[in-house]
């Protein structure tokens, strides 16, 4: 018979301030490998345990926090006053200590741990009988973390916080990642012993670790080999840290999946990308949210790709944006290009030097090669913009579509005036101002007309010779 495994309950402690950040900003809502702090612990939490059973203290800035765990199901705690993250765990009463099985507690400034840690660590506390067992290390230099006290069998007796350790406490490197598996019936039996009797007068959560051990429970330490996974985020320089782990973790993913990043120290790739095999990725550039990339691309340096989805064999130039945009098979983007939102760029296409697009599709084959803008608009398939084209979509109140027909061309410097719909094969004449519509294979010519002044310029410098006024 398959033995049902004890149910877990997440909580996540995510309410504090942060008072070490220096920020009005509440510490788990700062990013590292482009997620929130608290978003991480989550989506760790939930490889473990379903939504219903995760349950976020929130304080500080809780409706942000709120919006930050967009996962629906999660449960929220308020804290309205921070006192210690004993006190976190404990309001929580009257939604957990019903749930029984094991209290997992996380807290939300720890986004490195991993769900196969937390799953060890749920083993280790149904293996044996302790009331919990806590996650710690050996660290080269614990400051700031609470120090695990052993007793003579090994188990752990107490955890003394930094501010309240003697200098030989202090001394010990073994530390408190900040991560407990409680057997949820011994906690809420207990967690009213909690006192605020220390230095910094706070309900310790740490202090669990003494009272059950007092109370005749044995309380273990289950300890991991490197202590950066669970590196608690105080400072901005350990937000750094994280964030240089994260990027570093990801660009070995991505480089062991057969994708070339060069110089990768110097590239950011957000951990939800994809990016297909064989794509090469140039020094500095970004590619960050929910970006797919598909085999074979190219993206070179400094380029910013955000939220996109690019097909296979797509080439971003250099110091390219793309943002909110589709970008299909073969098309040529960049160097120096801005897909600003919302754009749709068909295979083939290409989007050259200072040229932005916004909300404008580009159908197969089309060409924007130099300087245009264009917005609100659907260009046809290998239809082809001129240089300097611009597409006036606003009129200061409005915003007005253009649509330029297949195989159109628009001559350079065209100012197409929207609402405006130029038909399949048309042209437009350079330096032409479009008002209105040009019928299919028509030319469309809006500009003052060429004069010339035969021995003009040579009659001007005859008669400044002179002193005589010039010509104008
Ligand atoms: C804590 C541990 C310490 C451990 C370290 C690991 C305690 C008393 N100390 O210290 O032993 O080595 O983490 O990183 O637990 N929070 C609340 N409500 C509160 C207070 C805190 O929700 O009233 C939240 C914070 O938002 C934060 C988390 O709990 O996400 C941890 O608090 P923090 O102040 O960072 O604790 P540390 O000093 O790092
Ligand atoms: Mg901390």
């Amino acid at each position: 018979m398959e033995l049902m495994r004890i149910p877990v309950t997440v909580v996540i402690l995510a309410a504090g301030l942060g008072t070490r950040m220096k920020s009005r900003q509440a510490k788990v809502l700062h990013r590292a490998g482009g997620k929130a702090l608290v978003e991480h612990v989550v989506d760790t939490a939930l490889q473990v345990a379903p939504a219903e059973r995760i349950f976020v203290v929130v304080g500080h800035q809780g409706e942000d926090v709120r919006k930050a765990v967009a996962t629906p199901g999660i449960g929220f705690i308020e804290q309205k006053e921070q006192k210690g993250t004993g006190h976190a765990v404990s309001i929580g009463r009257a939604a957990l200590a019903g749930l029984g099985g094991y209290l997992l507690v996380l807290y939300g400034d720890s986004p490195l741990l991993k769900a196969e840690t937390l799953e060890r660590l749920i083993e280790a506390e149904s293996a044996g009988d302790a009331a919990c067992v806590l996650l710690t290390a050996t660290m080269e230099d614990p400051t700031g973390y609470g120090r695990v006290i052993r007793d003579a069998r090994g188990a752990v007796a107490a955890i003394v916080e930094q501010k309240a350790g003697s200098a030989e406490q202090l001394a010990i490197r073994e530390a408190n990642m900040g991560i407990y598996c409680f057997r949820a019936d011994l906690f809420w039996k207990h967690v009213d012993e909690l006192s605020t009797n220390n230095p910094a007068g706070e309900y310790y959560l740490t202090d669990m670790a003494g009272i059950l051990t007092r109370a005749g429970h044995r309380v273990e330490a289950m300890r991991i080999g490197d202590a950066r996974e669970a590196l608690g985020i105080n400072t901005r320089i350990e937000l750094a840290d994280a964030d240089r782990l994260m990027r570093d973790a990801k660009r070995r993913e991505l480089m062991l999946s057969g994708v070339t990043i060069e110089n990768p120290e110097t590239v950011t790739i957000d951990a939800g990308v994809r990016v297909g095999m064989d794509t090469v990725i140039g020094p500095f550039a970004q590619i960050l949210g929910k970006t797919t990339i598909g085999e074979n691309c190219r993206v070179g340096a400094c380029a910013i790709v955000q939220d996109a989805e690019v097909g296979d064999q797509v080439e971003i130039g250099p110091f390219t944006m793309v943002n909110r945009s589709v970008v299909e098979r073969g098309a040529v983007v960049g160097p120096f290009a801005r897909l600003r939102m919302e754009n749709r760029v068909g295979e083939g296409a290409h989007v050259g030097n200072f040229v932005e697009l916004k909300k404008t599709e580009l159908c197969a084959g089309a060409k924007a090669n130099h300087l245009a803008y264009l917005g609100d608009a659907r260009i046809g398939a290998r239809a082809n913009v001129g240089a300097g084209t611009i597409t006036c979509n606003y009129d200061g109140f409005d915003k007005h579509r253009t649509t330029i027909g297949e195989g159109a061309f628009i001559g350079s410097n065209s100012t197409l005036v929207a609402p405006v719909e130029i038909g399949d094969g048309a042209y437009t004449a350079a330096g032409s101002v479009i008002t209105e519509p040009v019928p299919a294979d028509a030319l469309a010519v809006g500009r003052g007309r060429q004069v010339v002044k035969e021995d003009w310029a040579r009659k001007r410098r005859e008669l400044r010779k002179r002193g005589a006024a010039v010509l104008t």
